[in-house]
């Protein structure tokens, strides 16, 4: 019987995916609450077939390296930006992902801060456990309306959609930008197409949506941040470093728009002393639009499944570089 593959797992997911490997591999898998340290990453990849990694592990030149026998590794996350591709797919290594099970949850999480912000929630639980409820206010805690707003979203894919076609049940007007443009989802979601500073300049609510790469980098800086509405609430549920935080601590210190909403961080996990998280207007949640039972039983069959397709030498069937398989033919 041939000898089961070896696989590294750097923490320990959702059964549903640990399962699937017990099964067919030798795995080890780190037990600790934070993610293991580059030295233990480096001297673990060395003898694996197989590694199965989360969007907080640096999987970079040096650790693709030293996995001299890696033949795939698998991320529990659609976004790949912690993962160096470009040396992956010179090592011929297909590294899967895990698009479309997060999307409705993502999507619904999105809208969850944008109404947060919009109704100021998190400033209305602290106001009666603080014990400041004293009566029915005709002015307190007033917010902005979400029904009927306009709602730019940067970043058209499979969840910027999914967030469009919930702000239809709003009556919200929907402005999109993106590299490329999608006339289906322009016909399917009654969005409209605007360069990113006309989007900017019109939106009530501006979303973030795309993938963190070198274009994308501190996309959302001052220039931008001065450009959106004073009554403007920024959502990002997508990479932090999209937005640089030292420009938005300013726009909102200073007013130049009217709220955030963060599920994502540039650095992540932020400092509790960091401004972004003392300021009223900012609400600051630790990167779990995606935290559902259901949604990351799924990423953790799918990232298993990812895994078990490459040590069996098969394509992946969500594969981040497919340029991987083009090198080879
Ligand atoms: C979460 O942020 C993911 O990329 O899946």
């Amino acid at each position: 019987m041939a000898e089961k593959p070896t696989v590294y797992v750097t923490r320990r997911i959702p059964e549903a995916g640990l399962a699937l490997i017990r099964d067919t591999c030798r795995m080890r898998l780190w037990e600790g609450e934070l993610p293991p340290p580059k030295e233990v990453l480096l001297q673990e990849v060395a003898d694996c077939d197989g590694l199965l990694c989360l969007l907080t592990d640096p999987i970079d030149a040096e650790v693709i390296g030293a996995g001299v026998r890696l033949r795939v590794i698998s991320q529990m996350a659609v976004g790949v930006d912690n993962i160096d591709l470009r040396a992956a797919t010179a090592r011929g290594i297909p590294v899967g992902h895990t698009p479309g099970v997060l999307t409705e949850a993502t999507a619904d999480f999105t809208f969850a801060l944008l109404m947060a912000a919009a109704r100021r929630i998190p400033e209305g639980v602290d106001y009666v456990r603080a014990g400041k409820w004293q009566t029915w206010e005709p002015m307190g805690l007033l917010g902005v309306d979400v029904w009927g707003a306009t709602l730019g979203i940067v970043g058209l894919g499979r969840i910027g959609a999914a967030v469009a076609r919930r702000a239809r049940g709003f009556a919200m007007r929907v402005l999109y930008y993106d590299p490329n443009r999608r006339p289906d989802l322009e016909t399917e979601l009654g969005a409209e197409y605007a360069e990113l500073e006309d989007l900017l300049a019109s939106s009530d609510f501006v979303s973030l949506h795309c993938p963190l790469t070198s274009q994308t980098y501190h996309l959302i800086g001052e220039v931008e941040l001065r450009r959106m509405k004073p009554t403007a609430i920024l959502i990002n549920a997508a990479r932090g470093p999209v937005v640089d935080p030292d420009a938005l601590v300013r726009a909102l210190s200073e007013g130049w728009i009217r709220a955030a909403a963060l599920d994502v961080t540039e650095p992540e996990p932020i400092p509790p002393d960091h401004p972004l998280v003392s300021l009223p207007n900012c609400i600051v949640v630790p990167h779990i639009a995606s935290a559902t039972v259901a949604t990351r039983e799924r990423m953790a069959a799918m990232a298993a499944e990812n895994l078990l397709a490459g040590l069996r030498g098969e394509r992946l069937p969500y594969c981040a570089n497919p340029e991987v398989y083009q090198r080879e033919s």
